[in-house]
């Protein structure tokens, strides 16, 4: 059954570790994440893009897909679908759906508005047992057309936004979506330390966790980060791996053309990188 991400965040903030949330894309994404989870007896969250949501056929697709998943492959760790970089309206949508976890990012709208809607998707998702991601400052670059300025968080504003009762408060430290370009300054510890101060227990969130290196990894979980968005880095990996596997031929023998051949050793690439941050993040073995 699907969780909300409340309870594995509180566990994690109060551990010293980091759940991670893997994007997915389609079928094999979601069952190469659900069956290293339970592998590796970690917590995780499944995060789906707006454009993902569209892209497999719709939100009630996916929870379908998901829990059919939980059920068929025994999953028995705490898995929670959740709507990642979401719209209002999107929020409202995976709520009806049947997602356990919200992320509504007002970031680009004036703080007070950002407040006022964060707000209301709180009042409608608490109802149902549903954990909510808000977001202040901005993450740098573009996921799946949602583009960020990179703005550093306000400790002040973050507070106002974790005061309103979010389970989980994503801030821009720095951080950016996609690859980091070579002249990338790194993570701003010192605004981070002034969030965590500014925000007490609350479970902190990086986005962008593509290209960090692991020591900057650790000190974000040190000040506070309890969840590590990770999107770029699976698809890479599953690209090298298939075009590998197109560039030995590998389709042309035997029956290699059967789809269920060609995207096994992107699969095997997924869960190996999946593997890697779980135990990177510290979140093997706390489910
Ligand atoms: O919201 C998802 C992420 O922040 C993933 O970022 O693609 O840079 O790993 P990434
Ligand atoms: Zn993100």
């Amino acid at each position: 059954m699907l969780v909300s991400a409340s309870k594995m965040l509180k566990d994690a903030r109060a551990g010293q570790y980091a759940v991670g949330q893997f994007n997915i894309n389609n079928l094999e994404w979601t069952k190469a994440i659900l069956q290293t989870a339970q592998e590796n007896n970690s917590p995780v969250i499944l995060g789906v893009s707006e454009g993902a949501g569209k892209y497999m056929a719709g939100y009630k697709t996916v929870v379908g897909m998901v829990n059919g998943m939980l059920e068929e492959l025994n999953i028995t760790v705490p898995v929670a679908l959740h709507l990642d970089h979401g719209s209002y309206e999107g929020a409202k949508k995976v709520i009806e759906a049947g997602f356990s976890s919200v992320m509504f990012d007002g970031s680009h709208y004036p703080i007070e508005e950002n407040i006022t809607k964060t707000k209301e998707i709180i009042a409608i998702a608490n109802s149902k047992g549903i954990s909510v991601e808000a977001e202040v400052g901005s993450i740098g670059g573009e996921e799946d057309g949602v583009v960020g300025a990179g703005e550093i968080a306000d400790p002040k504003e973050c507070k106002q936004i974790a005061d309103l009762g979010v389970d989980m408060l994503a801030a821009g430290i720095g951080n950016i979506h996609g690859q980091y370009p070579e002249n990338w300054q790194g993570l701003n510890f010192d605004a981070l330390a002034q969030i965590q101060d500014a925000t007490g227990e609350m479970p902190l969130v990086l986005h962008g966790g593509t290209g960090i290196p692991d020591a900057m990894i650790k000190e974000a979980i040190s000040l506070g980060v309890a969840k590590i968005n990770v999107n770029t880095e699976c698809q890479l990996v599953f690209a090298a791996a298939t075009r590998k596997y197109i560039e030995a031929g590998k389709d042309l023998e035997g029956k290699g053309f059967d789809p269920r051949k060609i995207f096994a050793p992107g699969v095997d690439a997924i869960k190996a990188i999946v593997k890697e941050k779980m135990e990177l993040f510290g979140s093997v073995n706390k489910a």
